[in-house]
């Protein structure tokens, strides 16, 4: 675009921002089950949304200039607390930063004589990646049962060195839906003086609630001794629009390491909670008014509809010829594989039909499969969900397994893309059929074919190649 001559009304642009949306999943309706946390009430997230709107231009870099933001987040931070085990906390934009937190506080909180390392579990999101990568820290990958997919106690144990700053657990992890054996992970950390984080982004603001509504769901937050920190996101099944989530500390000490200040330049004192400076206050006035609007009961009956609909899905999946759900989650997050036919032509045929299912590519040892996240609206459609994955499996059958031209596996494992440009790599994913500039309802299982048959290393150069070819 230029930037055009002359100013445009809103109403043009509402129309525009329309068009470019056209081919977007839809965020509500529960068919796409991933990304989007939709409560099936829509004055929930209309509430949301206005609250989010007053507080837009808010902004959270000064707390002494716009009080509202500390008596808001205060209140957030106070009933993600009162859920899950006490503590303080920071309101932040999401899980990832709140990991970035919660490494940080770690990392400064306790001084080793090498490099930091972090135990985490190899099914733990790869926000804690990212946070390593950020700051200077290593991970030691914490292999998980094979038929559970929950953490092993013994393999984090044998991970932690003198130099651990951090143990990991996850609550549930996001790609089976398994919580990991906190107790176990937080007191051998304890044991050997680490502080331990659990990840409860996505199931912080559900488990408690599944709880209550009658699954059985193992202690995980911070009333677990040994449990330094946790993250809990509210743009997930908090149903609070994107950017929010909230970081918790068992004790002021670790939550003031997390913090940032510098007067090392002459301009306004810099005094951060979180990564970001400047932020606009509309994602807390977002998650505010959801929680405000939904309140316990709210909540509750959305938990009871979860646990239902996540019930009934494994349930129905079980009984799909050729599919079988991956491990017995607690959780309302489903895995199912196959030996049969290929998921990720599944996946395909289920996109033709209107509803995305998430594939999830094999890692350690783990195979490839489907990824469902249950939501509370989800129950008002499990049924055709269900007729869906049952059909999208027969026509996966039929169709066979993703065909990958010859050689093309070998051809991108051996290439060396800092010899190629954007361009050309575009040039030759078009050559083997793959549109890297095509919107609307891509056809993906060859290319997650590749993908899947590549070392974790090859996956990742590829996909920052395919982002720079997407923005370019
Ligand atoms: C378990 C878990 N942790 C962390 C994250 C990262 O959250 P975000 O995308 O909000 O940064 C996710 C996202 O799905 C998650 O499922």
């Amino acid at each position: 675009m230029s930037l055009p001559e002359k100013g445009r009304g809103a109403e043009e642009l509402l129309a525009e921002i329309a068009r470019l949306r056209q081919d977007d999943l839809p965020v509500r309706g529960g068919k796409v089950t991933a990304y989007v946390y939709d409560t099936g009430r829509p004055e929930v997230h209309e509430a949301a949304a206005a609250a989010y709107f007053e507080m837009l231009e808010v902004n959270t870099l000064d707390p002494t200039a716009f009080p509202s933001v500390v008596e808001m987040e205060k209140q957030v931070v106070g009933a993600v607390a009162e859920l899950l085990g006490g503590g303080c906390g920071i309101f932040t934009s999401g899980g990832t930063e709140s990991i970035m937190l919660a490494v940080k506080a770690a990392r400064d909180s306790r001084r080793v004589p090498g490099r930091p390392r972090m135990a985490v579990p190899v099914t733990a999101h790869p926000a804690f990646h990212k946070a390593a990568h950020y700051l200077g820290v290593e991970v030691d990958p914490v292999e998980v049962d094979p038929v559970t997919f929950r953490a092993s106690p013994e393999a984090a144990e044998a991970a932690i060195t003198k130099d651990t700053v951090l143990v990991v657990a996850s609550a549930p992890s996001y790609p089976q839906g398994v919580v990991d054996p906190v107790a176990e992970l937080a007191g051998i950390a304890a044991a050997r003086g680490v502080p331990c984080h659990v990840d409860a982004c996505v199931g912080g603001w559900l488990l408690p609630w599944l709880r209550e509504a009658g699954a059985r769901i193992p202690p995980f937050d911070l009333s677990v001794p040994g449990v330094t920190s946790l993250s809990c996101d509210l743009h997930k099944f908090g149903y609070s629009p994107k950017g929010a989530s909230v970081v918790l500390f068992a004790d002021p000490a670790l939550r003031r390491r997390a913090y940032f200040a510098s007067a090392s330049w002459p301009g306004y004192t810099v005094i951060n909670a979180t990564v970001q400076s400047s932020k606009s206050a509309g994602p807390l006035g977002g998650a505010w008014a959801t929680l405000h609007a939904l309140g316990r009961e709210g909540y509750l009956e959305l938990g009871r509809a979860t646990l239902a609909a996540a019930r009934r899905l494994r349930e129905g999946l079980a009984a799909i010829p050729g599919l079988r759900v991956l491990g017995d989650p607690e959780s309302a997050l489903v895995a199912f594989g196959s030996d049969e036919l290929d998921v990720f032509v599944l996946s395909d045929e289920a996109r033709k039909r209107g509803w995305f299912l998430q594939p999830q590519l094999s890692y350690a040892g783990i195979p490839a499969n489907i990824h469902v996240t249950v939501t509370g609206v989800t129950l008002r459609g499990v049924e055709a969900m269900l007729e869906v994955i049952a059909e999208s499996a027969r026509a996966a059958r039929e169709r066979g397994p993703a065909r990958l031209p010859e050689g093309l596996v070998e051809l991108v494992a051996g290439l060396d893309l800092d010899a190629l440009d954007d361009a050309a790599f575009a040039e030759l994913a078009a050559s083997v059929g793959v549109d890297l500039g095509g919107s609307g309802q891509p056809e993906m299982a060859v290319v997650n074919a590749v993908l899947d048959a590549l070392p974790a290393s090859k996956r990742e150069e590829i996909l920052i190649r395919f982002l720079s070819v997407i923005y370019s």
